[in-house]
């Protein structure tokens, strides 16, 4: 190609990205009221701010003194896990930890995979109340809730990082997504699967699938736009 458009626009693309996203957010920041604690927009990282949001659930919300079924999907070595259970005294409170405690599971922004790895052993929590279910949200949460007695108070914080982790996909999904034809070579597939969603048009994601003796399985997945 005559004009490598790639060697211009390369070194800009995560700024790009960041700034598609980030008015994507803005976009739904101004459409979404938020009457108690607001911190959105902040230009500088303090990871100690979250404590703040924190404290306004437990004032708004009693969620202090309440028996509560709290939910952590991302807890890396597990400050605000601790933070929880700490703050939240009642002996009927359970809390569960969903992590690989291995790290982000594929490369994320300036984030390689593996960032945050944390073993589960490192995180030295013995609280009775708490359990960590370990492996890809994908493979724990489905099996956790086919015996999770639902029922009390939840409070769920989501904190995994990577966008399609989070994305709240059109709750139809499963009627109205496309795969294309797979690509099979050497015991490996790729195939791209199209998605609806709410806030933007539609998602597509690429999955690398490996063949193992249980059938295929996702080995990979990666955000297609
Ligand atoms: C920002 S850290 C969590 C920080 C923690 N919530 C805290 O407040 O200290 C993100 C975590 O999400 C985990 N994670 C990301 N995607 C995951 C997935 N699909 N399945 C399991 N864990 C995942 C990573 O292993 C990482 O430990």
């Amino acid at each position: 190609m005559k004009w490598r458009l790639h060697g211009i626009v390369e070194p800009f693309t995560g700024l790009m990205l960041n700034m598609l996203y980030m008015s994507k957010l803005s976009k739904w920041r101004r459409k979404t009221k938020v009457t108690g604690y607001n911190d959105w927009y902040q230009g500088t990282w303090d990871y100690n701010r979250r404590e703040k949001l924190y404290d306004e659930l437990i004032s708004r919300e009693k969620v202090g003194s309440l028996p509560i079924d709290y939910f952590e999907f991302g807890v890396a070595g597990g400050y605000s896990f601790r933070w929880w259970l700490a703050h939240n005294n009642h002996p009927d409170s359970r809390f569960f930890g969903f992590d690989t405690f291995e790290g982000l599971p594929e490369d994320f922004g300036p984030f390689a995979i593996g960032t945050m790895a944390a073993a589960l052993d490192s995180l030295n929590i013995t609280d009775p109340r708490a359990r960590f279910y370990k492996g890809l949200f994908q493979d724990t949460l489905n099996p956790f809730l086919d015996q999770y007695a639902n029922g009390r108070r939840k409070l769920i914080h989501m904190d995994a990082d990577i966008f399609i982790c989070a994305q709240d996909w059109d709750k139809g999904w499963e009627k109205n997504f496309t795969v294309s034809t797979p690509q099979i070579k050497n015991g490996s597939a790729t195939a791209s699967v199209t998605l609806p969603s709410g806030e933007i048009d539609k998602i597509t994601i690429n999955l690398t699938l490996i063949k193992t003796a249980a059938g295929w399985r996702i080995n990979k997945v990666a955000c297609a736009n």
